[in-house]
């Protein structure tokens, strides 16, 4: 059997709020295989964001081990030095925010190109381009984010999270900001798009149906 995309054992995160130490993750424990989708939940403050951070190597566990394979190689986020992370998180990962956080200053063509270009691809343009095109969005790449609605805000922050193509794209509440109809319609191209082309997707997210449907879940926030 091939090694799973990721395996997540045993993870523990504490932060320190003044005089108490509190335990957000306790023991997690998950693994996702390529092209598969896991979901998290739980209540507000329950870690979602404290995990998907461990995942990204933006934040070590306290204890536990995250492995990604990625390219026939293991990566451990906890175990790189910060290049070799920054390196790993921007050439495997992609990243969808509740707030979209595009550049207010670029355009939504240079929103995605640049995370082309961060990568080193001569035709990121081109690339970008057709991330948009096929996003539904040709007629508005040269609109400044704040011109867009919040749903097309969030394809474009889609096509940017997809442009170079990774591995797995982390998406926290991605539909959180838009109203039902139009977060639907974004969550349903994305998953088509993570489908056709066999990525898999970190999905935080309070909808239940949205949680249910994925190969694995994790609900958090009950031990403390
Ligand atoms: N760097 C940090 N330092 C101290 N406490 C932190 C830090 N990061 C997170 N926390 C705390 O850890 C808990 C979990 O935070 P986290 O952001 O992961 O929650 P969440 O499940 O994503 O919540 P929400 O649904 O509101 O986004 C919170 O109590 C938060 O205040
Ligand atoms: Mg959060």
């Amino acid at each position: 059997m091939p090694a799973p995309l990721l395996e997540v054992t045993g993870v523990a995160r504490a932060f320190l709020q003044g005089e108490r130490r509190i335990r957000v993750l306790e023991d997690i424990s998950c693994s996702l295989a390529a092209g598969q989708r896991l979901t998290i939940t739980g209540r507000s403050g329950s870690g979602k964001s404290t995990l998907l951070n461990l995942l990204a190597g933006l934040d070590r566990p306290d204890a536990g081990h995250i492995r990604w394979h990625i390219d026939d190689r293991d990566w451990d986020p906890a175990t790189l030095d910060e290049a070799a992370r920054t390196g790993f998180r921007r050439r495997h990962l992609g990243f969808v925010f509740q707030f979209f956080n595009l550049v207010p200053t670029l355009t939504a063509l240079e929103n995605v190109a640049l995370m082309a270009e961060l990568n080193g691809f001569d035709d990121a343009m081109e690339r970008a381009r057709s991330r948009l095109n096929r996003l539904g969005l040709a007629d508005r790449m040269d609109a400044f984010p704040g011109t867009l609605s919040g749903g097309e805000q969030q394809r474009v922050a889609i096509a940017r999270a997809l442009v170079h193509e990774p591995a797995v794209v982390l998406a926290d509440e991605p539909t959180g900001n838009l109203d039902r109809e139009s977060g639907d319609a974004v969550f349903a191209e994305l998953l088509a798009v993570l489908a056709a082309e066999r990525r898999a997707l970190v999905l935080v997210t309070h909808d239940p149906e949205l949680a249910a449907g994925g190969d694995h879940h994790l609900a958090l926030g009950t031990a403390r």
